[in-house]
């Protein structure tokens, strides 16, 4: 049974919040199909949690919140599927940018941005610009993204500089790298949340996670709201990070 939200909220030390949250939104097509439904539905309710979680992170005062919301193999999924998505992203976005606004939040997008259909790109490129001057949450979409396309991409223009002469072979380090990934000036998530029982990455953020707490929910993404976010906040305040060391030497 869950503790009361109230209860629960109260529990959380908000000098040890993660500042950054990443979230793997999956279970929209199940949620959906459990209730006779089209996948369609379940992006469509999907959108109700996103906000509440946006919502949820900013008045707790969470930094960084990276929800996955297309990855580069979604792009394989049936047609219609692809489309509904996409449309649903662009009504998305012009709904929802006057409140982003409102709520000081600035909107980033990492992933292929030159996948996607020119109508979805203007559009976002338009919300990038007026949230741009905003200081709270900042909230990143990934979206049409992947680890292994971010890691070749770097892995590409790293290799291109110093073809060209402007970065030796030694002088390149792991502040290098994550100067090449698309997530260069956020900090690396301490908690990784994936909802509908999924136990895996699904090619999320791969370098990113190296020492992130993952927590996993049976909760479809659609059925969940703040009280399951306060719920793996919680979580992983009990938790011990000891990164390499030992649990000695972190009590310390
Ligand atoms: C997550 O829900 C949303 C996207 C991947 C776009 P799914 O669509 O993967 O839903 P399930 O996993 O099939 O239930
Ligand atoms: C991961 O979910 C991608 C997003 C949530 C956007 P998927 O549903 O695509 O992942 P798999 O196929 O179950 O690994
Ligand atoms: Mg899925």
């Amino acid at each position: 049974m869950l503790t009361p939200m109230s209860t629960m909220i109260e529990h959380i030390d908000k000098s040890r919040l993660p500042r950054h949250i990443a979230i793997i939104m999956d279970g929209n097509g199940r949620w959906a199909k459990e209730k006779g439904e089209d996948r369609l539905f379940g992006h469509f309710h999907g959108v109700e949690s996103v906000r509440n979680i946006v919502e949820g992170c900013a008045e707790l005062g969470v930094e960084y919140l990276t929800l996955y919301a297309f990855s580069t193999e979604n792009w394989d999924r049936p047609e219609y599927e692809v489309v509904g998505l996409m449309e649903l992203l662009v009504n998305t976005i012009r709904k929802e940018v006057e409140s982003l606004n409102k709520n000081n939040i600035r909107l980033h997008v990492i992933g292929d941005m030159s996948m996607l259909p020119d109508y979805a790109r203007a559009e976002l490129n338009e919300a990038l610009e007026i949230t741009s001057e905003n200081t709270g949450l900042n909230l990143i979409m990934a979206l049409s993204y992947s680890g292994r396309w971010e890691l070749l991409n770097a892995v590409k223009n790293i290799a291109y500089e110093v073809k060209q002469g402007r970065l030796s072979v030694e002088a390149i380090d792991q502040d290098t790298l994550q100067r090449y990934l698309c997530t260069s000036g956020f900090p690396d998530p301490e908690l990784m949340i994936r909802t509908s029982g999924e136990y895996r990455i699904s090619n999320f953020l791969l370098y990113q996670l190296a020492y992130a707490e993952l927590y996993f929910t049976q909760v479809r993404w659609p059925d969940f709201r703040k009280e399951n976010l306060y719920e793996a906040i919680l979580d992983y305040q009990n938790r011990e990070r000891r990164f390499g060391k030992t649990s000695e030497q972190v009590l310390s």
